[in-house]
């Protein structure tokens, strides 16, 4: 029952505060200490490389959840398209652990992949909303993403739910290898600042709105901009203005625009910079101020700490290794709003389905 939203999209992106504190408050202790199935952590400590496998928005938390492993835990970790791995001869390390992701656990090129991982014996772990779903059932093991039902086709609180699931168990696997980053990093409190920090964006709505409307309902075309962790949420956020508003938009690492395809770039095209990260903030502003003088409209998604005068969106401060879980919150806001005003159906975007499973 969407109750007062117009649709179940708005519903979701409002939900999410309330996910991170329920995550946080079933996968971890008062103490902080993360809350994980024992046999999970053991198995997951003999993997000398982790393999995340996802399609779309997943396969993008799945891209934070690499720089959260190898950050936290020391593991080597690779992500993988679900459609591309599944047919590919990938060479393996000794002893690989497979994490796959995904809202419906029904997505079927991540389930090809799980049935060739079952098939060699690897040990897996299924981290999906859905309880008994397929990939929940044939994976080693599983963890849910306690989002509650995601009905819009866009993909909004499953991707926050699975980058906070992501950083617990980064961190309990850096704490059972001892590493003094894991210990030190206080998920709990990080997921409490999350969720204040998520409603502080969700009341600047009508802001964000009158963004949309002004800049991205006319757009033909729209870039978001970032370095590093923020480069893979200017993925996420670009794939969210193309499925529900049907802008053409790229997700783009800002350093790369200047090698070819600034080119595009004209009259009015809205450039969204995300500047989340201390050691790359100036250097993505630059890239955005080259984007500006070949006549872009430029915004900013910017971390407080970060924020000059002038900056368009600024996003409360969180650890470094989890800004994605605030600055997708306004490239949410902004797809839905673009898409509302365009007069679509935001929740049921032409040509797609909620669930893809057929490869
Ligand atoms: O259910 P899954 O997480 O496995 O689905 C994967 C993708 O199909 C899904 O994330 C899709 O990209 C969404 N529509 C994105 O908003």
């Amino acid at each position: 029952d969407k109750g007062p939203y117009p649709y179940y999209m708005l519903k979701e992106i409002d939900e999410q505060p309330n996910v991170m504190r329920k995550l946080a408050a079933l996968y971890t202790q008062e103490s902080g200490k993360p809350n994980i199935d024992t046999n999970l952590i053991n198995a997951l400590s003999e993997a000398d490389r982790i393999y995340i496998v996802g399609a779309g928005t997943s396969y993008h938390a799945g891209l934070v959840g690499k720089k959260l492993f190898e950050k936290l835990a020391h593991v080597p970790t690779e992500v993988h398209i679900a459609s591309e791995f599944a047919y590919d001869d990938p060479l393996l390390s000794e002893k690989p652990f497979f994490i796959f992701l995904s809202q419906s656990g029904e997505t079927a090129d991540s389930r090809e992949v799980l049935v060739n991982v079952n098939a060699n014996d690897y040990k897996s772990l299924t981290i999906t909303n859905v309880e008994n779903s397929t990939l929940f059932r044939e994976a080693t093991y599983t963890m849910l993403l306690h989002a509650g039902p995601e009905i819009s086709v866009a993909s909004t609180k499953a991707y926050t739910a699975q980058i906070a699931v992501e950083a617990i168990l980064a961190k309990a696997l850096g704490e059972a290898k001892e590493q003094t980053i894991a210990e030190d990093f206080d998920i709990r409190q990080q997921l409490g600042l999350v969720a204040t920090g998520m409603q502080a964006i969700i009341d600047e709505k009508d802001m964000i709105e009158g963004l949309a409307k002004k800049y991205f309902v006319p757009a033909p075309r729209a870039f978001y901009i970032g370095r590093g962790i923020d480069q893979t949420v200017s993925l996420e956020s670009a794939l969210k203005l193309k499925e529900i508003s049907y802008v053409q938009a790229e997700g783009f690492a800002s350093g790369e625009l200047k090698h070819g395809t600034i080119a595009l770039i004209e009259e009015g095209t809205p450039v969204i910079g995300i500047i989340t990260q201390r050691k790359t903030a100036n250097l993505t502003r630059s890239n955005l101020q080259e984007t500006m003088s070949r006549g872009a409209s430029t915004f900013t998604i910017v971390r407080r700490e970060l924020a000059l005068d002038g900056d368009t969106i600024v996003i409360p401060d969180v650890d470094e290794m989890i800004t994605p879980l605030l600055s997708v919150v306004p490239a949410q806001l902004i797809a839905y709003f673009t898409s509302l005003n365009k007069g679509l159906d935001v929740d049921r975007p032409r040509n797609l389905a909620k669930s893809v499973t057929v490869e």
